[in-house]
This record gives structure tokens, C-alpha cells and sequence, in this order.
């Protein structure tokens, strides 16, 4: 497994970001590894993904921080020149996945269907998104879908959260859990770097007694 994505599995937690201000970046990573999580999922769903990348990658370089949102190879473009050490996409657009591995950065694109994994394992993947995993079955459609295809694993995210994430930790199909339980928009934009630091620690205890 390539050295970045067997990080993300280490951790086996992915935080999915949200920022409205470039200068939360560092005190939510700070926040975030005092809590025991140092991977981060910065999505471009705000203007200010780039810059908030660029700052954590160059500011905190024990944080392995990741794009998220990734849906065109005009934004892959930003996210490698901003510095993320992987990818995230909501779905399957092959342009961005051989974008990305043409650029060396691991990509995690969603899918839910096995035509789409198919089509991912034509490309030379075999980890995807599993998105949005509550809405479409979560565990259960995992072990459904890993079923006829041997090795291959998930990063499910999409509603999961401290009620329903043990399912997901158990399971080898699981690379990772991702999710903004313990990021959620309003503590970030309240600072309450705290509360995070709280969530991220409960998470954390979640993953390790689901062992
Ligand atoms: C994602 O893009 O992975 C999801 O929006 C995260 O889903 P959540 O906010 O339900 O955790």
C-alpha cells in the first residue's frame, strides 16, 4: 500500500474540514493532534482551501493534511500546489484520478455503486470513498460490495458520527473512518479549539476500544 494512504490507516480516523477562515487552519491542527488525530481533510468547499492547505502543510509538516472535494483536475492542480499529501472526491471522475496519480498523490474517489469501483480498479485503484455511507446501506453494503472483489477497502464517510462509527472501526474493509463529527463548522468558526480537542480525544478512544 503506498506510504501515505498506510498513514491514513495508522490513524484510521480522516477529519472532513470545512473552513471559512484561512487562519483557523493551524490552531484546528493544533487542536486536532492534541487530541490525538494528525491526518486532515481540507475540503474546497470554501474559497479558502488552498490557502489553509498551504499554511498547514508548510506550518505543521508532522500533519498529514489532504484535499477534499476534489472534483475537476483544475482543483486537483490547487490542491498539489498548495501541498496535500492526498485526495479526496465525493465521486468517480476519472480526468481527476489519472490527474492524480500522474501527479504521485493518492486519490480516495467515492463510490457506492460496483460499476464505479470497476472503473476505479480499471485505473489502478483499489481504496475508495464510500460516499455518503449512511445513506447507502453503511457497513453492511461495504461488506456487500468488497465481497466479489478480493482486496479492496473503504474510507467511508457521510453521517457517521461517536453513535455509529464502532460498526466501521471493526471492520478490515475499513481503511479509515472519515467524517466532521468531531469538526463540526460552528466550534471551528467559534474557535473552541477545546471542544474539539474533546471530540477528537472521544474519537480516538471510539477507534481504539472498537479494536
Ligand atoms: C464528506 O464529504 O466526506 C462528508 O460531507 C462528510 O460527511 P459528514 O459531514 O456527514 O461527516
Amino acid at each position: 500500500m503506498n506510504n501515505i494512504l498506510s498513514q491514513i490507516n495508522k490513524c484510521r480516523i480522516v477529519p472532513v474540514i470545512k473552513l471559512n477562515d484561512a487562519n483557523k487552519a493551524i490552531p484546528l491542527a493544533d487542536a486536532l493532534t492534541a487530541g490525538g488525530i494528525n491526518v486532515m481533510e481540507i475540503t474546497f468547499r470554501t474559497p479558502i482551501a488552498k490557502e489553509a492547505i498551504s499554511l498547514v502543510s508548510r506550518e505543521r509538516p508532522d500533519v498529514l493534511v489532504g484535499a477534499g472535494t476534489v472534483i475537476n483536475p483544475e482543483i486537483l492542480q490547487s490542491a498539489k500546489e498548495a501541498g496535500a499529501r492526498f485526495i479526496v472526491s465525493p465521486g468517480l471522475n476519472p480526468a481527476t484520478v489519472t490527474a492524480s496519480l500522474e501527479a504521485d498523490l493518492p486519490i480516495l474517489p467515492g463510490v457506492i455503486t460496483p460499476t464505479e469501483i470497476e472503473q476505479g480498479l480499471m485505473l489502478g485503484l483499489s481504496i475508495f470513498k464510500f460516499f455518503p455511507a449512511e445513506s447507502f446501506g453503511g457497513l453492511k453494503t461495504i461488506l456487500a460490495l468488497a465481497a466479489p472483489y478480493g482486496n479492496i477497502k473503504f474510507v467511508p464517510t457521510g453521517g457517521i458520527n461517536e453513535k455509529n462509527a464502532a460498526d466501521y472501526f471493526k471492520s478490515d474493509k475499513v481503511l479509515a473512518v472519515g467524517g466532521s463529527w468531531m469538526v463540526p463548522e460552528k466550534l471551528i468558526d467559534d474557535g473552541n479549539w477545546e471542544e474539539i480537542t474533546r471530540l477528537t480525544k472521544q474519537a480516538v478512544m471510539l477507534k481504539e476500544s472498537s479494536i
